[in-house]
């Protein structure tokens, strides 16, 4: 069966579009892209149709990371029922997450750093810090999609 995730930040900006790109990169690399579809979206709106944060682009681009075609979105109803796994960067994340799945402890709805093996935490929000706060997120997102990566491609077989 395909398996489909769904990285959830608040602006579809910064973050989600981060783990977007990263997770699809090591899908490719597994050679898994016919199995697995990926996809982001915000909890919130203000920046639906646009392209991802310049500073998100760069730190992709510089380790060799695509976010080509990514436009902001915001999360709906449907996605809850169509993603098998629903990825949020933060506690608020996951929080808005289980408030439009009316609070239920929706199993689908997990935090991306859940996964990271230095340990689970929120990926801080950079948009009003320094560029090197996107380092951070990045070296979170990318260790943590590994192991994401590891657990859906064994629910692939079942
Ligand atoms: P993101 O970062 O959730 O990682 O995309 C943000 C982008 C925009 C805003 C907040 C966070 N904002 O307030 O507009």
């Amino acid at each position: 069966m395909t398996q489909r995730v769904l990285f959830v930040c608040l602006g579809n900006i910064c973050r989600s579009p981060l783990a977007e790109g990263v997770f699809r990169h090591l899908v490719t690399e597994r050679g898994l892209d016919d199995r697995i579809e990926v996809d982001s979206a915000g909890t919130g709106g203000w920046h639906v149709g646009e392209g991802p944060d310049p500073r998100s682009l760069e730190v992709a681009v510089r380790n060799g990371v695509s976010l080509d075609g990514q436009s902001a979105r915001r999360i709906e109803n449907g996605d809850l029922a169509d993603f098998h796994w629903v990825v949020a960067m933060d506690t608020d994340n996951e929080r808005d997450l289980r408030r439009l799945a009316e609070a239920s402890g929706e199993a689908r709805i997990h935090r991306l750093r859940d996964f990271d093996p230095e340990g689970a935490g929120d990926v801080p929000d950079p948009y009003y810090g320094g560029p090197q706060g996107f380092d951070v997120v990045y070296a979170m997102v990318e260790r943590s999609c590994r192991a994401l990566l590891d657990r859906v491609e064994a629910e692939l077989g079942r």
